[in-house]
């Protein structure tokens, strides 16, 4: 019996269904968690909304995971740098003393990832504010040919079940501990109970106009987490990226061709970025994007020069994105993008969150690692150390659910209008875009706040009488992105928290 008959036959008779480990999320981070949890001899059920592993962020990810080479100091420091020294120095010492084994134990030994070598050495590549060349990479399309491996190699493992097209609703919960979760599949809801349960949802993109993550990042697992009362810290922390590119059908032009030379130039064909920081192109992330928005503004648009570099030659999965769109190689429009949460659920060392038996991990979760600001290729490196450290962590304890009262589907509201989740997604995103974007000031984020808890009332309203996916992805998006513009009307403004000068009211 495959792994859905198995969960469907349960759900057909009212039961609850039971594993050891429940992982939310198929990105790198939760197939680690359900890797290591599996090999210290749990059972683990991967849930996951995405039609693996294509709608996983991780497989859109480019450039590709910074390891330590000969120097842990040095990534250490840029790691702090580039978080405009914010991040916390324990956290940051967990990666980069995790960071080789784990590439070298999961990634290299289990996996069999061939990383792109120069003869019979890795072809380490160089991207902003990494003072020297440590990112391993498979072309520009790194994330895709790490998560296709890893989702088959779990695939075939006796102790997972990994069931696609499936969301989790919200958490089971009792007395403070977490039990497991409602989950969704085709319309029919079910309990699952499970001894831990480990949140591994991604980001927060599509609560954004553009973002270079899957439409499917609407912040589910911090949404659940918080609403089950998990703190969530550093939620102002929202990371855009500066070279998305800035026309329909958008795709990430990654950092790394930067780091091979490219220049971006303003419509009057400057080459601006030297006269907004001494590391020009490569200066941390949030100052490129910020200059970026401001050349666009002024001089109507900013494009990428890839003549400089074999631009075909060293990033053919990208000259060939640039050929579907007819975009030239040598001037790529580019604009910025949202693109990573910093913050997230609260976890420690192990991935625990404030909540017994509940871990969080990936871009879902708030190590410390990232700060106000994120290092480029650290996110899949923070995904793997942390996914690996609470699979370990999440291990040995009961499936209970004596003391649990069982959520039932509602379903009494079929007057729903079929635009409904469309129409307020879309008020989201522009209230998102106006006021809690790339520079923020405090009127638009109180403007924000308001805006966002009246969104939140309405689609409440809709929750408490119906359960549908897109009705709860909605309800996660208004729940995530009412965190971030509180947390941003309170947070020290530094790193990707930019706030202008207070406006005259
Ligand atoms: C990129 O390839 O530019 C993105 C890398 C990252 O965000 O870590």
């Amino acid at each position: 019996m495959t792994g859905t008959e198995k969960i469907e036959e349960a759900s057909e008779a009212r039961k609850p269904n039971e594993t050891d480990v429940l992982v939310v999320g198929s990105g790198i981070a939760g197939c680690s968690a359900a890797l290591a949890a599996a090999r210290a001899g749990a059972s683990v059920l991967v849930v996951t909304k995405a039609t693996r592993p294509e709608s996983a962020a991780t497989h859109w990810a480019q450039g590709g995971i910074a390891v330590t080479r000969d120097a842990p100091e040095s990534l250490r420091s840029d790691v702090m740098t580039a978080s405009a020294n914010t991040a916390n120095p324990t956290a940051i010492d967990v990666l980069v003393e995790n960071a080789g084994e784990a590439v070298a134990d999961v990634l290299i030994d289990t996996l069999g990832i061939s990383f792109d070598r120069e003869g019979d050495k890795f072809d380490y590549g160089k991207e902003a504010a990494h003072s020297e060349p440590r990112i391993l990479h498979v072309d520009a399309s790194t994330g895709q040919h790490i998560l296709g491996p890893f989702c088959s190699y779990l695939d075939s493992h006796p102790r997972v079940t990994m069931l696609e097209d499936t969301a989790a609703l919200s958490l089971l919960t009792h007395e403070g501990r977490v039990h497991g979760a409602t989950l969704e599949r085709d319309g029919k809801t079910w309990a699952t109970i499970a001894g831990t349960t480990i949140l591994a949802t991604g980001g927060i993109g599509a609560l954004y106009g553009t973002t270079t993550n899957p439409g499917s990042a609407t912040g589910d697992g911090i949404a659940m987490a918080a609403l089950a009362g998990a703190e969530t810290e550093d939620m102002a922390y929202v990371q855009f990226h500066p070279t998305a590119y800035a026309g329909d059908d958008l795709f990430l032009v990654s950092e790394a061709v930067r780091g091979e030379g490219a220049v971006l130039r303003n419509a009057d064909g400057e080459r601006f970025m030297p006269g907004y920081h001494p590391e020009a192109e490569l200066a941390p992330r949030d100052v490129v994007a910020r200059a970026v928005q401001r050349e666009r503004d002024v001089t109507g648009e900013v494009t990428l020069d890839t003549t400089p570099l074999d631009f075909s030659g060293t990033f053919p999965d990208l000259a060939e994105k640039c050929d579907e769109r007819s975009v030239p190689h040598d001037s790529i429009p580019v604009a910025p993008s949202e693109h990573f949460l910093c913050g997230g659920i609260a976890v420690d060392d192990r991935g625990r969150t404030t909540l017994d038996r509940l871990f969080a991990v990936g871009e879902c979760a708030r190590t410390g690692v990232h700060g106000a600001n994120r290092l480029a290729s650290t996110s899949l490196l923070e995904g793997l150390v942390w996914g690996l450290r609470a699979g370990e962590s999440a291990v040995g304890f009961d499936a209970d659910s004596s003391a649990l009262e069982m959520p039932t589907a509602l379903n009494s509201d079929p007057a729903l209008p079929p635009e409904f989740a469309r129409d307020k997604f879309v008020r989201l995103q522009r209230v998102m875009d106006e006021c809690v974007g790339l520079s923020r000031n405090q009127t638009d984020l109180r403007r924000a706040t308001s805006a966002l808890r009246r969104l939140k009332g309405e689609v409440d309203a809709y929750v408490r009488t119906r359960t549908s996916r897109e009705l709860y992805e909605l309800r996660n998006a208004s729940i995530v992105a009412l965190l971030v513009a509180r947390d941003a009307l309170d947070a020290e403004p530094v790193g990707c928290h930019h706030v202008e000068e207070v406006d005259a009211d």
